[in-house]
């Protein structure tokens, strides 16, 4: 989600008001994805790097997320929702750390969109992480390192229970990861528009569901392979 500082610059009003106005576009977008059937919606809320910012501003972007948790819980449920996090939770403010955890925990039997909030999050971090895991694992003789696969690598990320992501939808149109989900988005479908995140909404998720639906995914083989069904 990019483009809420220019938002606001735009109408000269301070960055603020765009993370505010991002909320609603969070809203919009969170209750189409429920409405499409969509099963999983990742949101890259916050980055290990945003703490850099101005302390005024991460300030207000984790009161509004204490806000939009309390003020969402209802729909949450009303729309089948479960919410999960990834991140380093233990950073943000304890007070948002336990609303967060209530509203997952609340959630967690919902068994329509799964949500998940990425929230301090790196993805060089979640590698880093499963690696300092799966070593621990090969010490207690329970991995193996000639062994090791791709699919026993991913079960030690934040996203173990989370299939990788078809799309990826950029706003703002800057066309970089930002340290996002690096190990995940590596057959990924990237879509990067113009449009600033606060402006972004359901008729625009709809449009990039179009585009990526007009892909050809094709995971390194060959269209005609594809096309004779040939795997
Ligand atoms: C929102 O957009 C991303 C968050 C960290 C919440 P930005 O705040 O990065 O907006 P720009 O890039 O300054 O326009
Ligand atoms: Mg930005």
């Amino acid at each position: 989600m990019d483009g809420n500082g220019r938002w606001a610059s735009e109408r000269n009003l301070p960055r603020i008001a765009g993370h505010r106005a991002g909320v609603d576009a969070v809203r919009a977008v969170v209750e189409e994805c429920a409405r499409l059937g969509i099963g999983y919606l990742t949101l890259f809320a916050f980055s290990t790097e945003n703490w850099k910012r101005p302390r005024e501003e991460v300030g207000a972007l984790m009161t509004l997320l204490d806000q939009y948790l309390k003020k969402e819980l209802e729909t949450l449920m009303e729309n089948n929702i479960r919410l999960k996090s990834i991140g380093r939770i233990s950073d943000i403010p304890a007070k948002s750390q336990q609303t967060l955890n209530e509203v997952c925990r609340h959630s967690s039997g919902n068994t329509g969109l799964t949500l998940i909030l990425a929230l301090s999050y790196s993805g060089r971090d979640d590698i880093l992480q499963a690696a300092r895991e799966w070593g621990k694992a090969v010490q207690r003789g329970e991995a193996e390192p000639d062994s090791l696969q791709a699919e026993d690598f991913s079960s030690f990320l934040s996203t173990a229970d989370v299939p990788d992501p078809d799309l990826l939808i950029r706003t703002s149109g800057e066309m970089r990861i930002s340290n996002f989900l690096l190990w995940q988005v590596a057959y990924t479908e990237f879509y990067v528009t113009p449009r600033l995140w606060p402006d972004f909404n359901a008729d625009d998720l709809r449009s990039a569901i179009k585009v990526y639906q007009s892909r050809e995914r094709r995971f390194g083989l060959t269209s005609e392979q594809l096309r004779s069904g040939e795997r």
